[in-house]
């Protein structure tokens, strides 16, 4: 039933309606670091229940308070919004957040949708939605500790001395210099619109029927100039493809490719247990990503690269 409804959404090429994600399966909690998947979203392998922890009692409620509901994000919304994160039942609330890159991202608090969308400076005001001092704070606590737990990194002494960065800054920072490395000349030599755009997933749906204009949290499209202009200017849509590896630190923080993202998708892991699948590492959109993603690294090494360019929130 749900696979028939994401197909009529490509068949007439917009997004409407599709089911609720509904909650049958085995224990979502089930999986090694407790968050129900093994997508890779967890490096140093750590346990999570410190960072679950937090959300469940501090920030679970402050999504529900501000993004749920039948027409945005809650999980069985019925309106256009698919990205659908506010899990009805408090408990699986923490597991169905955390595995929508579109919300979290690689879960720096410089780089979270969940705070940059909606706090003051990031996109003006989402939907009129705006964060309290305390809610951010408690989004940006739940955030850190995911970081660090993520990452196998120490939490910073809360009195450091100011100078240290933090794994946050480092993200806003690699992300900067690898945007300011970027060019869109590389962009279309690794030939990323057509292999975005029109990469296959099950059933002949190509990704931009969908995704062509950014829609469900993803940009693919075969127009190049289209895509270039959202994936390489907005952090939000970049993040799907690229992430933040600080397994090793702040200092030697380091932008990679973002397997996560697309291994839930691809596989319709919980909660995209309705995204049409295709093989999440071995297809004609990696290789273009891997080409790009090359190029661009062996400019930052060789230093021939533009200045930093902050990705907008
Ligand atoms: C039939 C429509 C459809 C097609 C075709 C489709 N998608 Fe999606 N995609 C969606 C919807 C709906 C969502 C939002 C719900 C979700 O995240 O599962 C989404 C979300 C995503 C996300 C965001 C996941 C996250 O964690 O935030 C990624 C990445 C993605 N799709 C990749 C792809 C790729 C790559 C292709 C092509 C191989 C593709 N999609 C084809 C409908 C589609």
């Amino acid at each position: 039933m749900r696979n028939i409804l994401l197909t009529a959404i490509a068949a007439f090429g917009l997004v409407g309606c599709v089911g609720g994600i509904s909650s049958e399966g085995g224990d979502p909690l089930d999986s090694p670091d407790g968050d129900g998947n093994d997508n890779g979203d967890n490096p140093a392998g750590s346990d999570l229940s410190a960072a679950k922890a937090l959300y469940d009692t501090t920030v679970h409620s402050i999504m529900n308070a501000k993004c749920s509901g039948g027409a945005c994000h809650s999980e069985n919304a019925t309106g256009a919004t698919l990205t659908r994160f506010v899990a009805l039942d408090a408990a699986k609330g923490w597991q169905t957040a955390t595995n929508y890159t579109a919300l979290v991202g690689n879960f720096a608090a410089s780089a979270a949708p969940i705070l940059t969308k909606v706090k003051a400076g990031g996109i003006a005001g989402h939907q009129g939605k705006t964060y309290t001092p305390d809610e951010e704070t408690k989004i940006t606590a739940w955030l850190n500790k995911e970081v660090e737990l993520r990452n196998g990194q120490v939490a910073p002494p809360p009195n450091q001395p100011p100078g240290v960065e933090t794994l946050s800054q480092a993200t806003e920072r690699v992300l900067s210099e690898f945007a300011g490395c970027m060019t869109k000349t590389d962009f279309d030599a690794a030939n990323m619109a057509q292999a975005w755009g029109g990469m296959q997933a099950q059933n002949n749906q190509e990704c931009d029927n969908c995704h062509a204009n950014g829609g469900e949290g993803f940009v693919a499209s075969r127009l190049s100039t289209q895509f270039w202009n959202i994936f390489s200017v907005k952090k939000y849509y970049f993040l799907q493809y690229m992430t933040v590896d600080l397994t090793q630190g702040a200092a030697a923080a380091k932008v990679v490719i973002n397997t996560t993202s697309f291994r839930g998708v691809a596989t319709a892991q919980d909660p995209h247990r309705e995204h049409p699948t295709f093989n999440p590492t071995n297809n004609q959109g990696m290789n273009a990503l891997n080409t790009f993603y090359n190029t661009t690294m062996a400019k930052k090494t060789a230093g021939t690269c533009g200045a930093p360019r902050p990705l907008q929130n």
